[in-house]
C-alpha cells in the first residue's frame, strides 16, 4: 500500500503555528503544510467561497498522496469541514479523512475555567458561523461564551505589520470590546490559528490573571489520539522513527513565504509554489 504524509492546511502561515507544535508531538511522520496565501484570508469571505477554496486544497493535498488532511485554520474548519466530511468525501476520497480544529479545543475548553465564562476571539466568519457557542455547549452546557472578531489581526500577520502602534491600536481596541462583554471571563481563546504569533501584545492588554488558550497543543494532542485509535489510518501514513520528512507549499510568493514560516517554525524554510487546479 503507497502510504503518504499528513496535511495540514491553512488559509496562510497561521497554520504552522498548530503545525509547530504537531511536529514537537509527532515528529516521524511525514507532513505536507500547504499555506493558500495567495487567497487569504479567508475570515470575511462567505461560506460558499471558503468551502470551495477549502475543498479544492484538499483535493490538491489528496492527489499529492495524503491520507489525512488538518484543517489548521478555525475558518475553513466552520463553514466548510462538514460539508466536506459529510458530502464531498464520499465522492472524491471515500477512505481518506479530513478533520479540524474547532471540536478538539471545544472538547477541552471547560477543563481550563473556574469562572465558566470565556471568550473567543475569531475572525468574523469563525464569530458568525457560531460554532464555538455550538460545539462548546455540547461538551460544557455550564460555559458561557462571548465572542468577539478581530478582522484586522489576520492581515497584520500575513503582512508582518504587527510590530507598531497602529497595529496595537486594533490588538486593543477588539480586547477592550471582548472584555467590557463581563468582568468574569476568565480565559480566553484564540480561535484562529494566526493568533499566536500576536500573544505577547495580546497579554499587554489582559489582567494578568486571564488565561490565552491557543490551540496548537491542543490539536497535537487530539491527532495524536486520533491516531492511537485509527491504527487502519496510521498504516496509510509514512512515517520514519529517526524523523519524518517536511514539504512546504504556498500558491502565493515563495521568497515571502519562507522568509515568514521561519518566524512561526523557528526553522529553515524551502517552500515550492504550487496551483491548486487539477
Ligand atoms: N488561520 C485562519 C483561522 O484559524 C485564518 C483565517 C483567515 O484567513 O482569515 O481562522
Amino acid at each position: 500500500m503507497q502510504q503518504g504524509p499528513i496535511g495540514v492546511f491553512d488559509s496562510g502561515y497561521g497554520g504552522l503555528t498548530v503545525l509547530r507544535e504537531i511536529l514537537g508531538r509527532l515528529p516521524g511522520y511525514d507532513y505536507l503544510y500547504l499555506g493558500d496565501n495567495a487567497r487569504a484570508p479567508y475570515g470575511p469571505r462567505s461560506f460558499e467561497t471558503v468551502h470551495r477554496y477549502t475543498l479544492e486544497a484538499v483535493e490538491w493535498m489528496f492527489r499529492e498522496g495524503c491520507p489525512l488532511v488538518i484543517l489548521a485554520c478555525n475558518t475553513a474548519s466552520a463553514k466548510a469541514l462538514r460539508t466536506i466530511q459529510q458530502r464531498d468525501l464520499t465522492r472524491i476520497a471515500p477512505d481518506n479523512r479530513v478533520l479540524g480544529v474547532i471540536r478538539p479545543t471545544a472538547e477541552v475548553i471547560g477543563h481550563h475555567t473556574r469562572t465558566r465564562e470565556v471568550g473567543v476571539l475569531g475572525t468574523t466568519g469563525t464569530v458568525r458561523s457560531g460554532s464555538y457557542p455550538i460545539e462548546i455547549g455540547r461538551f460544557f452546557p455550564d460555559v458561557v461564551v462571548h465572542q468577539q472578531d478581530c478582522p484586522m489581526w489576520v492581515p497584520l500577520v500575513e503582512h508582518r505589520a504587527y510590530d507598531n502602534p497602529g497595529a496595537d491600536h486594533f490588538i486593543r481596541d477588539c480586547l477592550h470590546r471582548l472584555m467590557r462583554r463581563s468582568a468574569s471571563i476568565d480565559t480566553i481563546l484564540l480561535a484562529c490559528t494566526h493568533y499566536p504569533v500576536l500573544a505577547p501584545l495580546i497579554r499587554r492588554y489582559l489582567p494578568e490573571d486571564v488565561c490565552i488558550l491557543d490551540q496548537g497543543g491542543i490539536v497535537a494532542d487530539r491527532l495524536a489520539d486520533y491516531l492511537h485509535r485509527h491504527p487502519e489510518m496510521r498504516s496509510r501514513l509514512s512515517y520514519h522513527p529517526e524523523g519524518g520528512g517536511r514539504r512546504y507549499c504556498t500558491t502565493d510568493d515563495t521568497d515571502a513565504f519562507d522568509e515568514h514560516a521561519c518566524l512561526f517554525l523557528g526553522e529553515e524554510v524551502r517552500s515550492e509554489h504550487v496551483s491548486l487546479q487539477a
